[in-house]
């Protein structure tokens, strides 16, 4: 396995993030050489303390002694105090001990991926500027207001920043991190020193694992549930099946891991999303293979813009994309992946266990369940709620009005399962949780609702039947709600029933 160079976008961002240019040079020159760890030199103050610590916590805490003992970084002399040391009077550093001489030590609790870029520059650049790590600024959406308004903040600290990791707040008296706000191993934790994320959201302390970051359960810890069920899919998909059936085999404790070379009964989600093929490298960037956005009401493909000041963004399909070497959020272009790119990433990682076949069939499949949903039901209700709020039907404040949790639901629920269901081959999520869902809460509740809603407000229901008219009826899916189901499909259904069941076996 080679690895590639960082590029000069994380070299860059490198060196604002550690802010320390001696540093960042000499890390750099180790960067070149072939190699995905780089160790800056410790000096023998340093070495001394980090032997005060360890002999200490053997003792006090020899749990986490032991975890830290089988680490990948015991061996390499990484030690206590190569994470937690702190300056004095920076944020979060707080007095701890004392060395030999009397002296008092600092550390920090907080180990931000600032600390670990020391060693894995390359890691973390991906990392920063991927969706993990930004996925603490969640302020901004309506799912927020339904946590801290609807819900309430309590929920929210032990509920979202749990998953997406909130803004860790230093308490001024004692300079430790307040009880509110920490512990968080969240994905996009905000540092105290401004850096994103945090690493052991999927690499447990203290071991450190690349073995466990491999597993399932790791990103299931986040990727389930009602509204983005991924682990359970996985689950019940032929992957997840033979993962299980096999995981013997699945060799995580392997140095290096390439798909269909170190092991091949079956693809976890890091597999997929992460790790390494016999061209691809590891990439920390979890958006690199995937060309949709599954999330919002309506899905989009997503091109995707890298800066050279590190960071990156998604560009919607079919919107204007810039140039290399254009100025874009105040720093140029170095790189774009169209969602084409980005889709070859990760069929990339199919061709080591399956045909071309498989693979464009799977994702023929898939798009087309997307396009489905986003089509048929998606495009018209968007539309319809629109014009009731234009026409004052319903506020503009989101969850006052009924109608508005059933949309939501629709989309953010059962919408999203259908097409992560087709996304991972998890039929039953695909259908029974989706699809399934999606037309029983559009045919039997919004559409009834948004009836009784516009009967209530004005007696306009003309209005109601406009709107259907406008948005519904021209999509020939919806043709059997308005025109009934034509003769021949249910001739066709009797007649399979017959075949089956025998003559007058449909009721
Ligand atoms: C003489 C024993 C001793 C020495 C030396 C020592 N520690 Fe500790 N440390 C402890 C004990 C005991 C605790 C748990 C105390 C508590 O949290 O109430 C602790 C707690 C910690 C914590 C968690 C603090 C928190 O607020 O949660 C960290 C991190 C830590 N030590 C790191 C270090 C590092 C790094 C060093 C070396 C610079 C070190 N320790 C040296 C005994 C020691
Ligand atoms: C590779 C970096 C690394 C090394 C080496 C390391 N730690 Fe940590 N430590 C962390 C991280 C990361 C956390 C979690 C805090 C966070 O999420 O920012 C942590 C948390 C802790 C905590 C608080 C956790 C708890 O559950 O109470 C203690 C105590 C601690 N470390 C002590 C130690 C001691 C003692 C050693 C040496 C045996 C050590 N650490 C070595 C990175 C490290
Ligand atoms: C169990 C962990 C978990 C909890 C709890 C959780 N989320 Fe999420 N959230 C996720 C995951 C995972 C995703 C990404 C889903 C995907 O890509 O399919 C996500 C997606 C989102 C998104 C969409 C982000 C985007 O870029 O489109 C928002 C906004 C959001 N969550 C806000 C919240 C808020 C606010 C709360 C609490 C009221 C919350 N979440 C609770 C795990 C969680
Ligand atoms: C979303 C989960 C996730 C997060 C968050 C994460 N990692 Fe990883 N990391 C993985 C997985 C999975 C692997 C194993 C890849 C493979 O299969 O070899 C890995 C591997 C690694 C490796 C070994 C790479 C190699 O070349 O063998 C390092 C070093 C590493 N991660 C550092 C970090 C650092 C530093 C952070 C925080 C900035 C971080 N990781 C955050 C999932 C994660
Ligand atoms: C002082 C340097 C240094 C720091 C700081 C450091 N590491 Fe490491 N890390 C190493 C070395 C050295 C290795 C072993 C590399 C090898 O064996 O090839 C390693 C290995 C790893 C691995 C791979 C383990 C495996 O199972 O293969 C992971 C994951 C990892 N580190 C995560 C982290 C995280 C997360 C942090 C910050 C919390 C961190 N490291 C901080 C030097 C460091
Ligand atoms: C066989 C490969 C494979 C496995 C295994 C896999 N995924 Fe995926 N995943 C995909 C594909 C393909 C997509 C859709 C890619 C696209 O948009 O082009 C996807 C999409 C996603 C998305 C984006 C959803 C959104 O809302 O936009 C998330 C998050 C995700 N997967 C997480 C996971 C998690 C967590 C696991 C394990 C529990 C997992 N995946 C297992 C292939 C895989
Ligand atoms: C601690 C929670 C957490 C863990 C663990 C976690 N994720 Fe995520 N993941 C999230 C959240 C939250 C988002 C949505 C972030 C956003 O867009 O704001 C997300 C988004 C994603 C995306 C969509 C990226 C994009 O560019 O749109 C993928 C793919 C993904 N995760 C894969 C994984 C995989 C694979 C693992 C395990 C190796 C994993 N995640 C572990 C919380 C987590
Ligand atoms: C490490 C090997 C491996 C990787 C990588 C992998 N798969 Fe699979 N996949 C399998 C195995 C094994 C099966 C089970 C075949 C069976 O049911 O007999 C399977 C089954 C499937 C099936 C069901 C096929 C059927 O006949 O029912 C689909 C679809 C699929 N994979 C798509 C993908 C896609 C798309 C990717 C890449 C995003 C991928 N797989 C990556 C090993 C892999």
């Amino acid at each position: 396995m080679t690895w590639s160079p960082p590029v000069e976008t994380d070299v860059k961002f490198l060196k604002k993030l550690l802010g320390c240019a001696a540093f960042a040079t000499a890390a750099l020159t180790l960067a070149s050489a072939d190699a995905a760890t780089t160790m800056p030199p410790k000096s023998k103050e340093d070495a001394a303390i980090g032997k005060i610590c360890l002999d200490c916590h053997q003792k006090e805490s020899p749990g986490l002694f032991s975890e830290w003992k089988k680490s990948s970084h015991a061996p390499k002399d990484v030690d206590c105090y190569g994470c937690h040391k702190g300056k004095e009077g920076d944020k979060g550093v707080v007095q701890h001990e004392k060395d030999k001489a009397g002296k008092p030590l600092f550390i920090s609790v907080i180990v931000s991926p600032k600390t670990c870029a020391q060693c894995h520059e390359k890691e973390v650049a991906q990392q920063q500027r991927s969706h993990h790590a930004k996925g603490g600024q969640i302020l901004a959406s309506l799912d927020n207001i339904m946590g801290e308004v609807i819900g309430g903040p309590a929920a929210v600290n032990a509920g979202c920043r749990q998953c997406h990791g909130g803004t860790v707040m230093i308490d001024k008296a004692s300079g430790e991190a307040t009880p509110e706000t920490w512990p968080d191993t969240g994905i996009g934790r905000v540092n105290p020193d401004g850096s994103l994320g945090s690493c052991s959201a999927c690499h447990a302390r203290h071991r450190f694992s690349s073995a466990q970051a491999r597993t399932p359960d790791t990103c299931g810890k986040c990727h389930l549930g009602p509204d983005h069920p991924q682990l359970e899919i996985y689950n019940e998909s032929k992957h997840g099946i033979l993962y299980r059936a096999n995981v013997n085999e699945m060799n995580l404790q392997s140095k290096k891991w390439v798909a269909g070379v170190d092991y091949s009964a079956a693809p976890t989600c890091a597999t997929c999303h992460m790790s390494a093929t016999r061209t691809q490298g590891i990439t920390h960037d979890v958006g690199e293979r995937i060309s949709w956005t599954l999330r919002p009401p309506i899905s989009t493909k997503l091109n995707m813009v890298r800066l050279a000041n590190g960071d990156e963004f998604d560009q919607p399909e079919g919107t204007p994309l810039p140039k290399i070497g254009d100025t874009v959020k105040g720093s140029k272009v170095t790189q774009i992946l169209t969602w084409e790119d980005r889709r070859k990433n990760m069929t990339n990682v199919c061709f080591a266990c399956h045909g071309s076949n498989v693979i464009s069939g799977h994702y023929k499949q898939f798009d087309d369940v997307v396009n489905l949903y986003n089509d048929k039901f998606a495009k018209p209700i968007a539309a319809s709620m629109k014009e009731l709020q234009d026409k004052g039907y319903i506020t503009a404040a989101p969850f006052d009005e009924k109608i508005e949790w059933t949309w939501w639901e629709i989309w953010h629920h059962e919408g999203r399962r259908a097409r992560h269901g087709a996304a991972m081959s998890g039929p039953d999520y695909t259908w029974w949780h989706g699809i399934y869902e999606v037309a029983q809460h559009t045919y039997f509740k919004w559409i009834p609702e948004m009836r009784e809603m516009v009967r209530k407000k004005d007696g306009n229901e003309k209005f109601a039947d406009e709107l259907l008219a406008k948005y519904f009826k021209p999509i020939e899916g919806h043709d059997w709600y308005f025109n009934g189901i034509s003769k021949d499909a249910i001739e066709k259904v009797r007649k399979g029933f017959e075949e089956r069941y025998g003559k007058g076996a449909l009721k």
